[in-house]
């Protein structure tokens, strides 16, 4: 402990250590210490790492998640006329809901503030896609951004340093000390970014199954239960959807390709799943903020195409350039007559991310076009022949590199004889309010 700080990061490492609870003021110092460099790397991982075994009492969570709020801004959209809503998905393969949401809810009424995130293994960032249309910029400064909310409702953009840089710090550390899958922990890391973000309503749409990253379905729920909790402390009417990712979300894994499934969706067409999951999140948006509108009417009339037109536009998008496409664009085809039993999203979601959807590490490029576009899933018919998967790919040796995991007895896609019994999750496993 030095003349100027109050405690000491090994004397609180060693309460958790123990078993024992953090005080409010220890708590307070430490993310505070962390944040301005006070308190070593070092120190953190061990007390992630006595985090991961001895947990977090409420009160302890409560106070981590507002000392990671307090360690940068909080924004304030008090000056928009429209109520603020916002959704937080924890992400799957395929997992495009945002792209059509925001602009389908800002349609209805209200203000989305999407501050969003790239993605990282299997699973695709909605930054990543976005920016497969040319000439569209996810970093906007802070007065950018409230121009475009308060003119066209609703915005997706990259989420400034300033926002709970504490969790910016934290986060990556867990990334390599194995310590990011602890459910108080995850659950301060997205509330703190939501509650800073400054948005009034919150749904969260917390997955589970193989592609998820929370594929146990207890956890995934317990999950959802601590966010809604924590959201409600702070004042933020919060409500979760845990939604299945057994099986990727709709037809297309990949940035480019998502985005052509979501403006499809704009448009009227798109998966049943897809439109059926957008729309239920919206219908739940809404309603936490009071706003009795149908979303499907936003689209029938074409008002949300042209929130997603002009959001795309005010971000220096053209909406009508052509997307970006693969050079190499392969079919896997069914051997033999039978039903789909498995189309796993997880093995989908690598191979995807081996064709070069996804990035290994934070800094990697990604390539706007390569990706899969799933063509059968679990229950379906299919006769030898028929395609199942198609992969869009750079170049040949990615092409050869997802292979492996698309083709075998560990295959993603697996066809049975007719009449097999198979298992998929419900699209809404519960709802936590
Ligand atoms: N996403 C986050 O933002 N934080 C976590 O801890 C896990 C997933």
């Amino acid at each position: 402990m030095s003349d100027t700080e109050p405690f000491a990061a090994v004397d609180l490492i060693r309460v958790k250590r123990d078993g024992g609870t953090l005080s409010p003021a220890q708590i307070d110092w430490l993310i505070d210490a962390y944040t301005r460099g006070h308190v070593q790397e070092e120190q953190m991982s061990a007390m992630a790492m006595a985090i991961y075994f001895q947990g977090l009492s409420d009160p302890e969570l409560v106070r981590w998640t507002q000392a990671m709020i307090r360690s940068g801004e909080r924004m304030d959209f008090a000056s928009l006329s429209r109520p603020t809503v916002d959704k937080h998905s924890t992400g799957g393969v395929g997992d495009k809901i945002t792209l059509p949401l925001v602009p389908i809810v800002a349609a209805c009424g209200a203000a989305v503030p999407q501050l969003s995130g790239r993605g990282l293994g299997h699973t695709g960032g909605t930054l990543d896609k976005l920016e497969s249309i040319p000439g569209w910029r996810a970093h906007l400064s802070n007065a950018e951004m409230l121009a475009v909310l308060d003119d066209v409702g609703g915005v997706i953009c990259a989420a400034g340093s300033g926002l709970a840089p504490a969790d910016r710090k934290l986060y990556a550390l867990r990334d390599v000390t194995s310590t990011v899958d602890i459910i108080p922990l995850i659950a301060s890391s997205i509330m703190s970014k939501k509650i800073a973000e400054g948005t009034s309503a919150l749904v969260l749409d917390v997955k589970t199954g193989s592609g998820a990253f929370m594929s146990d379905t207890a956890r995934a729920v317990e999950l959802a239960r601590t966010m809604v909790a924590l959201g409600r402390d702070e004042g933020v009417r919060t409500r979760a959807l845990v939604t299945a990712m057994d099986v990727p979300l709709g037809v297309a894994a990949g940035n480019a390709l998502e985005v052509a499934e979501s403006v499809d969706v704009l448009a009227g067409g798109g998966p049943a799943d897809v439109v059926e999951l957008t729309l239920l999140l919206a219908r739940h948006m809404l309603e936490l903020v009071g706003i009795n509108a149908d979303p499907a009417e936003a689209i029938a009339s074409g008002r949300a195409m042209d929130h997603w037109r002009r959001m795309i536009r005010a971000q220096g998008g053209d909406p009508d350039a052509p997307l970006p496409q693969a050079p190499i664009v392969e079919t896997l085809t069914a051997d033999r007559d039978g039903i789909i039993t498995r189309c796993d999203a997880l093995a989908i979601g690598r191979a995807a991310w081996r064709l070069g959807a996804g990035r290994a590490t934070k800094d990697d490029p990604v390539s706007a076009s390569a990706g899969i576009e799933v063509l059968a899933k679990p229950g379906d018919e299919v006769r030898a022949g028929d395609p199942l998967l198609r992969l869009h790919a750079e170049d040949a040796a990615r092409l050869e590199a997802a292979l492996p995991l698309l083709a075998g007895p560990e295959s993603a896609v697996v066809v049975s004889p007719p009449g097999t019994a198979y298992s998929r999750l419900p699209l809404v496993v519960d709802i936590i309010d």
